[in-house]
């Protein structure tokens, strides 16, 4: 018999964010990412503090592994991210230059790392959270120097350093309700009628399990109605939003992730297969996630346990396409 796996059981890439670190020096992690998914991407490693500390060095090394890994073990890479307003250095946050000096800056990073990954990188996070929950554009660094059509900009230096490079906008919220949702479909389509080379839309999908279905299906239905591919990028599911100190895991809580998990799979399912780029969990086990160091709480947000075993939510992620 041959063991179940998320890569050999569903018909569509299945991802995750992956720590080079742990894929480094943590054996039973780098098994289970080896042996259940067909899709990575670099938790932290492709951002540009990461790749880029100061204005004319460029550390590949890290990243260079996670593409080594990926590639020998016949995995795609999904690069992550080449523009957000976090996790930028220092010296790009004190940089006093020209509007053509950020121009400058903006074009040389992008067009330096696609130019680098060319060919082994086949999809970019290509602006990453542009967005308010309102729906207005988020106040960044990169508006305040560029203003907003620099994210066009962004797509179109990422399509002159590898033509062949699938073009992503990523963004978390699209399941909050029509406000955020429809804002970033406005965007999209507004770069897609200019014709900007974006090929995809990234749904973050960092929820809680009390979301509500009918906005969850909404927000995966309203993203393939673009007519781009659609990426589940960043999915984790919060069992503890709530924060409760001494909470601890039940099979109860278990139950309703799998439900959750599974009605996201079944929507995701339901759309073009033309656009189905992908599921990417963000992160690899409970014990990895971001949210419990982020929040500082305990929480249980992923398909596998701190034991690197399978939970009630990776039976809820193949039940989603039964
Ligand atoms: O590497 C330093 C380490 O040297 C230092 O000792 C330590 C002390 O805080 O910080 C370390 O850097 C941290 C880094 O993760 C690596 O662990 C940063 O502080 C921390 O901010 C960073 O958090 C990451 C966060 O993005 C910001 O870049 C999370 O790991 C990562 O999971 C999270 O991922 C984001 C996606 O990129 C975008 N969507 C939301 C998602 C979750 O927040």
């Amino acid at each position: 018999t041959v063991e179940t796996t998320l890569q050999g059981n569903m018909p569509f890439p299945m991802g995750a964010a992956v720590n080079v670190s742990l894929l480094k020096n943590n054996i039973n992690y780098r098994n289970l990412v080896t042996k259940e998914f067909n899709s990575i991407t670099a938790e932290n490693a492709m951002k540009f503090a990461s790749l880029h500390p100061s204005k004319d060095t460029y550390t590949w090394s890290d990243a260079d592994y996670l593409v080594d890994f990926a590639i020998a073990n016949g995995k795609r890479v999904h690069g992550h991210t080449l523009n957000w307003y976090k996790s930028l250095p220092d010296w790009v946050e004190n940089f006093q230059g020209t509007t053509a000096e950020w121009e400058n800056l903006l074009k040389t990073h992008i067009q330096t790392v696609v130019g680098h990954f060319k060919g082994k990188v086949v999809s970019w996070d290509v602006v990453n959270e542009a967005i308010n929950d309102d729906g207005s554009f988020r106040n960044t660094i990169w508006v305040q120097k560029l203003g907003v059509d620099y994210i066009g900009r962004a797509f179109q230096y990422a399509h002159q350093a590898d033509p062949n490079a699938l073009l992503f906008y990523n963004d978390y919220g699209h399941e909050f309700g029509p406000t955020k949702r429809t804002a970033i479909l406005n965007l999209v389509n507004d770069l897609k009628s200019k014709g900007i080379p974006i090929d995809g839309i990234g749904l973050q999908m960092h929820i809680r399990v009390t979301q509500n279905d009918a906005n969850l299906t909404a927000a995966i239905s309203t993203a393939a109605a673009t007519g781009l591919r659609v990426h589940i990028s960043e999915i984790d599911i919060a069992l503890n939003p709530d924060n409760i100190q001494n909470m601890t895991y039940t099979a109860a809580m278990g139950d309703q992730q799998a439900a959750k998990y599974k009605t996201i799979v079944k929507a995701y399912h339901a759309i073009s297969k033309a656009q189905q780029f992908g599921i990417t969990q963000w992160n690899v086990t409970d014990s990895d996630s971001w949210i419990p160091s982020t929040y500082n709480r305990p929480d249980w947000p992923l398909p596998f346990d701190a034991l690197y075993q399978k939970k009630a939510a990776y039976q809820g992620i193949l039940d989603g396409v039964k």
